[in-house]
């Protein structure tokens, strides 16, 4: 008998070893409860981000597969199939191309050195709060064209919408009226901006009001969710898997010196700890039709969760899965998923971890991680550290 469950105490504080057990017992796992399929194996969450059997349509976040909740009323490409994903993903696609992230790295690396520098100088801070996160909720804040001076005050808002308290299933009340007012927010924002229209400006919300699709502007409905969208994807992700790697480099600290004499390793230390404790735990779809997988049957309108962070610890992908090991050169990853909803922002999210963590190990290559006080993010979704206080 299988204990896995999502939302259970056990599950939220240590999947590891019951990713094991269903890698192990049963890849493709029915939990009645829920009424969904969830896939383990590195090798069937692959295929099936690209085989067109399962929809986003009806939303992709455990909250919309399990407990069925509501998908947000307007289209956003994070949760519409192909071809209707196509137009509104392209749309928003322009900041993140390879050429485009290196562009702003100089600028990631200006606030980077001005955040740390008062950090270093009070000898001990805590690299999720007072660096990863501020920088990456500026950054995609910008990006999405948020008024300056907004984006940061909506941390609480992201990381009480993700956060739970033992025994909680989903979202409180209360960070929902959070997310309400926030949407609201940017509805106003975006009304603003439609009557200044700047015909050059390339931040989404000016690119999104100028757009047509299939002739029609978008609705106000579609922009608030495609920014929220971004904003609570570009300002949450990062952050966790930058505090991981510190926690695994100072766990390893062989390899953190491998690192620190050779920075050009840093993209490798970032990408190992993303395979290893991948803070995009799950995300799913239904079933489109029935359809058989090793030996069951999946049918029409089950849910059906990729197992993402179990995928990349894999032991028949990944030698020596559970170590952690920053000279393998993975051939796949399951980091930032794949198929036509691969991660948007991949190109980002490795820039920015990489510029934060050369410049932290460069300026306090011997950080000491203070780790009575360190914590991991007590959510079914998001997982890694989100305290990672270190001395230096
Ligand atoms: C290390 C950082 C990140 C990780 C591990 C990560 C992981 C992922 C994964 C696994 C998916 C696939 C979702 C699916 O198939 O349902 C995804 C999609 C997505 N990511 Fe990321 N992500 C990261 C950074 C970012 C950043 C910086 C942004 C914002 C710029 C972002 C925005 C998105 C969006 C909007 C999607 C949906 C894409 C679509 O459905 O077409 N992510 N990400």
């Amino acid at each position: 008998m299988i204990e896995y469950d999502p939302f259970s105490d056990t599950v939220m504080r240590d999947p590891w070893p019951y990713y094991a057990e269903l890698r192990e017992r049963a890849p493709v796992f029915y939990f009645e409860k829920y009424d969904t399929w969830f896939l383990s194996r590195f090798e069937d969450i692959w295929a099936s981000t690209t085989n067109d059997l399962f929809s986003a349509e009806r939303g992709v976040t455990p909250e919309m597969v399990l407990l069925k909740a509501a998908p947000p009323p307007d289209p956003v490409f994070s949760m519409l199939d192909m071809p209707r994903q196509r137009p509104y993903r392209r749309l928003l696609s322009a900041p993140y191309t390879r050429r485009a992230v290196a562009g702003l790295e100089e600028k990631i690396r200006s606030a980077v050195r001005a955040k740390l520098a008062p950090l270093l100088e009070a000898g001990s801070f805590d690299v999720y709060r007072d660096l990863a996160n501020p920088i990456a909720t500026e950054i995609i804040g910008e990006v999405i064209g948020l008024p300056e001076g907004e984006t940061l005050p909506l941390r609480g808002t992201i990381k009480r919408y993700f956060a739970r308290v033992p025994g909680q299933v989903g979202t409180t009340p209360e960070a929902d009226q959070l997310r309400i007012e926030t949407l609201t927010r940017f509805g106003e924002i975006v009304e603003e901006r439609s009557k200044s229209l700047d015909p050059d400006a390339e931040d989404h919300i000016s690119v999104m009001l100028r757009a047509r699709i299939d002739g029609e502007p978008l609705d106000v409905g579609a922009i608030v969710a495609a920014i929220y969208t971004m904003l609570v994807t570009g300002a949450e992700v990062v952050p966790l898997a930058v505090a991981n790697t510190v926690q695994y480099l100072w766990q390893h600290p062989d390899q953190r010196s491998e690192v620190v004499a050779d920075p050009s390793k840093v993209p490798e230390a970032f990408a190992e700890s993303l395979r290893y404790d991948q803070p995009t735990n799950l995300l799913g779809r239904f079933v489109k039709d029935d359809v058989e997988m090793r030996g069951q049957t999946l049918r029409t309108g089950q849910g059906v969760m990729f197992l993402w962070a179990s995928g990349n610890r894999d032991e028949n992908e990944f030698e020596r899965a559970d170590v952690f090991d920053i000279s393998r050169r993975p051939r796949r990853s399951l980091s930032y998923g794949h198929g036509i909803h691969k991660c948007i922002g991949e190109h980002l999210g490795n820039i920015e971890g990489r510029v934060i963590l050369e410049e932290l190990l460069a300026a306090a290559p011997k950080y000491q991680v203070d780790t009575d006080h360190t914590e991991r993010a007590y959510s079914e979704f998001l997982h890694g550290y989100h305290k990672m206080p270190i001395r230096v």
